[in-house]
C-alpha cells in the first residue's frame, strides 16, 4: 500500500517544512485537497500554494480538486506541478473532456467518488483513467470517521478494471487501513493519522505494515 500525507492536515504556519518532514520520514505521494467553497462547504488552498510546495519535494503531488469546475483549472495545476489530478465525477465539467484536459497538459487523470455516488457512475470512463479515488468521508473535512460501507465500491472497481490504481481518501488509521487493502485499495491518503502522530515515518511503516496480508 501506498501513503499519500494529506497536506490538509499539516500545521500550515509551515508548510514547506512539513512537506519536507513527511518527504523524509518515507511518504510515497503528496495529497493535495484543493476545495472552492461551492462544490463542498470549506475553502482550502490553490495553485500558488502548490507551485510553491513544488519546490520543497520530488514526491508525485496527487491534487484532488473538490471545485466545481475542474476543466477550467486544469492547466493551471499541470503548471503548478501537479503528477496526478483527480476531480469528482459529481463536478459540473463533462467527463471525457476534462480526462482529456489533464492528459493533454501531461498529467496522470483520475475520477473521484463521493461517499453517496454509486461506483457505477464511473464505469464508462474506467478505459480513460489511470486512478479511481473512492471517498470514505463526506469531502470538506479532515478528521472525520471512516465509511466502511464504501469498501464494495473499491471491490467493485477491481473487479470491473484489475488493472487500475485505487486510492481511499478519508479517515485512514492502523485499523481502517487493513479494510481498504483487504478490499484490494493500492494508495491511501491518510491526514490526521499521519501529520498528527508524534513519529511520522513510524506511523507510515505502522500503516503499511497494518495493510500486508
Ligand atoms: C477530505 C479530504 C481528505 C482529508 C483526509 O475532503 O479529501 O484528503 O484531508 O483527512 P483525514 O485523513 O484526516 O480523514
Ligand atoms: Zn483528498
Amino acid at each position: 500500500m501506498k501513503i499519500a500525507p494529506s497536506m490538509l492536515a499539516c500545521d500550515f504556519t509551515r508548510m514547506g517544512e512539513e512537506v519536507r518532514r513527511i518527504t523524509r520520514a518515507g511518504a510515497d505521494w503528496v495529497h493535495l485537497d484543493v476545495m472552492d467553497g461551492g462544490f463542498v462547504p470549506n475553502i482550502s488552498f490553490g495553485p500558488a500554494v502548490i507551485a510553491a510546495l513544488r519546490k520543497e519535494t520530488d514526491l508525485p503531488f496527487d491534487v484532488h480538486l473538490m471545485i466545481q469546475q475542474p476543466l477550467f483549472y486544469i492547466p493551471h495545476f499541470a503548471k503548478a506541478g501537479a503528477d496526478l489530478i483527480t476531480f469528482h465525477v459529481e463536478s459540473e465539467s463533462p467527463v471525457r473532456e476534462t480526462l482529456q484536459a489533464i492528459h493533454k497538459a501531461g498529467c496522470r487523470a483520475g475520477l473521484v467518488l463521493k461517499p453517496g455516488t454509486p461506483a457505477q457512475a464511473v464505469k464508462e470512463y474506467l478505459p480513460d483513467c489511470d486512478l479511481v479515488l473512492i471517498m470514505t468521508v463526506e469531502p470538506g473535512f479532515g478528521g472525520q470517521a471512516f465509511m466502511a460501507d464504501m469498501m464494495p465500491k473499491v471491490r467493485a472497481i477491481k473487479s470491473w478494471a484489475p488493472q487500475m490504481t485505487v486510492e481511499v481518501d478519508g479517515g485512514i488509521n492502523k485499523e481502517t487501513i487493513r479494510l481498504c487493502a483487504e478490499s484490494g485499495a493500492d494508495v491511501a491518503v491518510a491526514g490526521t493519522s499521519v501529520f498528527r502522530a508524534p513519529d511520522a515515518g513510524k506511523m507510515m511503516e505502522e500503516l503499511k505494515a497494518a495493510a500486508q496480508l
